[in-house]
Formats: structure tokens, sequence, C-alpha cells
């Protein structure tokens, strides 16, 4: 049964999106069957991986899938050991259709069940082909992030070392918590991953140390910085990408982190 991992926090740039698909990357290569779900509506995950505009996957993406509670039909095959499940704007309108019953598509397809466990349900007819599903979130605490915590045993925060992402920590890590008590798999935060980070900003070195001291158990010691090679990582994507060794250099330090946590809990 495949161990899933939600990458977020309810602010944008903060490099969620990078490190899922990047986190993809690194267990496919390392040769762990995986699937990367796009729970973003805007899709750059989608971007990441498929080399494909997001728009290219309307009517045929994880909103689908979780309307039809069927992911079958819509998975993206990225590599033999790397699948997709895309997304595009039209998984905005998935809350109207948690709440309404009527697809952006104007037709009628009631959901029973609770409305957190939509994702969860959704993946429970594919997870025993997988040995991890790596899940992106929206830039807000949304239907679409409470559904990714809900369908999660672990959640990875990303914390670009800025007042505004600090002050988004507690909401987050309270969703964190109402998944745990709400969803069926015990959900529970890996670590916090400090991303983005400028190494010459005095500011941004004080909110690193301040998060560690509000969580000291929970940073990976890996601190991921500001580099021109991971930022176009969204040119480029993995293959054929000249200078992916120095855009992953710093993540494979945080893999080894992430994997020593996953294999000892
Ligand atoms: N370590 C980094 N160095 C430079 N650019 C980065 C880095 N991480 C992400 N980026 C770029 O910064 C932007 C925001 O990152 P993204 O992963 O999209 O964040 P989020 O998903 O949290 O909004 C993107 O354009 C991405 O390519
Ligand atoms: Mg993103």
């Amino acid at each position: 049964m495949a161990i899933t991992i939600t990458m977020g926090i309810q602010k944008g740039g903060c490099g969620k999106s990078t490190t899922t698909g990047v986190l993809a990357y690194l267990l496919s290569r390392d040769g762990y069957r995986v699937l990367a779900v796009d729970m973003d509506s805007q899709g750059n995950l989608t971007e990441l991986l498929s080399r494909k505009p997001s728009n290219e996957f309307t009517e045929k993406s994880v909103l689908e899938a979780m309307q039809e509670r069927d992911p079958e039909p819509y998975i993206v095959k990225v590599n033999d050991r790397l699948d997709l499940l895309p997304a595009n704007n039209f998984l905005a309108t998935f809350p109207r259709w948690i709440y309404t019953g009527e697809t952006y598509l104007g037709k009628y397809i009631r959901y029973k069940g609770k409305p957190t466990l939509i994702l969860d349900d959704t993946l429970d007819k594919i997870r025993h082909r997988y040995d991890f599903i790596v899940i992106d979130t929206p830039p807000s605490l949304s239907e679409q992030t409470t559904n990714a915590l809900c369908a999660s045993q672990y959640v990875i925060m990303m914390f670009e070392c800025s007042n505004w992402c600090y002050s988004a920590v507690p909401n987050f890590m309270e969703s964190v918590e109402g998944a745990r008590v709400h969803g069926r798999h015990n959900t529970r935060l890996l670590g916090i991953l400090r991303t983005m980070n400028d190494v010459r900003r005095n500011d941004a070195k004080a909110f690193n140390e301040m998060i560690e001291e509000d969580y000291p158990n929970e940073v990976f010691k890996t601190i991921i910085t500001r580099k021109a090679p991971i930022g176009r990582l969204s040119l480029y994507g993995f293959e054929e990408n000249n200078e992916l060794n120095q855009a992953l250099e710093q993540y494979e330090n945080f893999y080894k982190e992430m994997m020593e946590r996953v294999q000892s809990r």
C-alpha cells in the first residue's frame, strides 16, 4: 500500500509544486512506483511533469477522477515508474460541485459521504499499485487542501522564510490536526522544509532560526536556497535538463532526511 505525502502551506510561491515534482522524480529514480497528484487548479505540477499545458487535460483530470470516483482513466504516464493525476483550471469548481452537485459541465453528480474524503476514496482504488503517492496543494486552506490532507499519512510543510509564511504556520498546523481527527490515516506532520532561502538576507536567516526554535524536531536540517537551476526546472523539466544535477543537489539531502523519517516511523 502506498505511503501518501502531501506538500502544503496556504501561501503561494513557497516551493510546494517544485518540491512535489522533485520528490516524485527522486522517488521514481530510486526505483519506487510513484503517483503524483495535482490538487492545485494552477496545474503547475501537471506542467512540470507532463511537459504539456494544463489546458490539455481539460475533462481528463483529477477533478473528473473524483467526480466519477475512478482515477484509472485519468492517469497519465510520465515514465516507467511515475504516473500523474493532472489538474487544470476547472479544479477551482471542486467546492461548488461538492456543495451543489453540479459539475462545471452542467451535469449533476451527487457525492455521498464526507466532502473531505472524496480524494481519499478515489485514491483507494489504486493505492496498491504504488509505493508512494505525493500530492501538491493550492495556496489556500480550501477543499482541495483538506481533501489532500485527509488522504495522507504524512504532510511536509513548506516554509519560505518570510513574515507572511510565518503567519500561515499556526492555521496550517490546525488543518493537519483536523485531518488527523477527521481523516482515516492518522495524518501527521513529517517535517518542515525551509525553501526559497535567500542566503544574503538577514531577515530570512532570522525566520529560519525562529521556525527552528518553534519546531526543533520537525524542521529538516537541509535548507533549500534560491538557485536559478531549481527555478528553471519549470522550463526544462527532468529529462534532457543539462543542469539537473545542480537543481537537485540540495534536494538530494532533503530526500535522504525525509526517507530516514519515513522508514523510522
Ligand atoms: N529553490 C528555488 N530557487 C529558485 N527558484 C525557485 C526555487 N523553488 C521554486 N522556485 C521557483 O519559484 C516559483 C514558486 O515556486 P513553486 O514551486 O511554484 O511554489 P508554490 O507551489 O508554493 O507556489 C516558481 O517559479 C519556481 O520555479
Ligand atoms: Mg504550486
